[in-house]
């Protein structure tokens, strides 16, 4: 599966999104080294702070299946622009998926793609607590 096909399932799975307080419905596709798919959206409680993103559903969906290996993960929202991953995803991101593609899709279907060590850089780590 290549970054715009996943970037595509990033869009669909915007519509099992639960976000609705901010209303702002965000899509997340998890690529795995062996070419499966898991699919998170954003999901918000009545006690705000609670709220998971898209990208930790689907990360943490791939975790408990038994994943291990990652290639990429795609982010999508309804926003005419690219969703950028929040500081909190990108942490977990890089501790659980290594350093993974992470593509974003905007209005017009364009994607962009960086490395998540390029979206956090100089990060904290599991090398860090072995020091
Ligand atoms: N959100 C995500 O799910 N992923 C992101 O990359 C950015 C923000 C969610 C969290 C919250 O439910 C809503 O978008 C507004 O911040």
């Amino acid at each position: 599966m290549n970054h715009k096909q996943l970037a595509q399932k990033a869009m669909e799975a915007k519509k099992n999104a639960l976000p609705p307080y901010s209303n702002f419905h965000v899509g997340s596709a998890l690529l795995t080294k062996a070419g499966k798919v898991y699919l998170g959206g954003n999901i918000e409680t009545p006690s705000y702070s609670l709220t998971v993103c898209a990208e930790r559903t689907a990360i943490f969906k791939a975790i408990t299946e038994g994943e291990r290996e990652f290639t990429a993960i795609a982010i999508a929202s309804d926003s005419p622009d690219y969703c950028p991953p929040c500081g909190a995803c990108r942490q977990v991101i890089k501790d659980l998926c290594g350093d993974i593609d992470v593509v974003m899709i905007n209005g017009k279907k364009e994607i962009k793609v960086f490395k998540i060590s390029e979206l956090l850089p100089f990060a904290f780590g599991d090398e860090d607590l072995k020091k």
